[in-house]
């Protein structure tokens, strides 16, 4: 983790603005299985690589993003885009946003790897998502655990998530705890360990999570690996 501690600390960008590759959005809805999800969600959309994929693959189905930063774009995404300019991390958001687009049948994200101001009501997401009181979790919790948790919560039953996150949450001791918890309430599929420099300006490791919101059923999870040279 002490390279995404180092990331936060040295970054210029204050929400955490390292752009998702669009090799990396277009793979990570390639291995989404829903078929023909009615509704996504890009929760931090940056500049869109995982809603411009998910449009290109699922024309028609609903595609919503939430961005905190306005300067984001999405000038090549098409009609069945909606933008919404909120904080990701509102706790009220899923009842919001609920009463037009309902609960999401597929969420795409790549969080931010900062770590925000902690309010208490992140308490309350993570708690909803079956994440709280992980240990080694300080009170000044992880964003990509809150959007993580935040995900769980817009995802309908049975729906799926596909998440970038640091892999300090896939192979790091102090994200024993949280795999544990992912593991006994989520049915987790897969995970693919992506190169370093997928990012734009930071040299940060990730892993995309593929999990399912239902009780587990898989015994085995499959480890995928993304070749510098490309290829899975
Ligand atoms: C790693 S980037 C995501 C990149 C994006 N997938 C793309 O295609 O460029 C994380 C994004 O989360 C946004 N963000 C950070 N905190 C947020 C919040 N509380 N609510 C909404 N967006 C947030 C940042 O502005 C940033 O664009």
């Amino acid at each position: 983790m002490e390279k995404f501690d180092n990331v936060v600390l040295n970054s210029r960008a204050k929400y955490g603005q390292f752009y998702t590759d669009p090799n990396v959005g277009r793979l990570l809805v390639s291995r989404i299985e829903t078929a023909a999800p009615n509704s996504v969600i890009d929760l931090g959309a940056g500049l869109g690589s995982l809603s411009m994929a998910a449009s290109k693959k699922w024309k028609s189905a609903s595609i919503v993003s939430v961005e905190l930063d306005n300067l984001s774009y999405f000038s090549s995404l098409k009609g069945n885009h909606f933008h919404i300019y909120a904080d990701a991390l509102d706790y009220d958001l899923p009842n919001k946003i609920k009463n037009e687009y309902g609960e999401f049948d597929v969420a795409l994200c790549n969080p931010p790897y900062t770590r925000p101001l902690w309010k208490p009501e992140y308490e309350k997401i993570l708690e909803e998502a079956g994440l709280s009181e992980t240990r080694g979790v300080p009170k000044d919790g992880r964003a990509e655990l809150l959007f993580l948790a935040q995900n769980l919560r817009l995802t309908k039953n049975g729906g799926e998530l596909g998440v970038i996150v640091p892999s300090g949450i896939i192979t790091g001791e102090r994200s024993l705890d949280i795999r544990k918890k992912l593991l006994d309430n989520y049915c987790v599929g897969s995970v693919v360990d992506l190169p370093r420099g997928v990012f734009s300006n930071t040299e940060a490791k990730a892993h995309i999570l593929f999990l399912k919101k239902s009780s587990p059923y898989k015994k085995n999870i499959k480890l995928y690996e993304v070749k510098k040279e490309g290829g899975v």
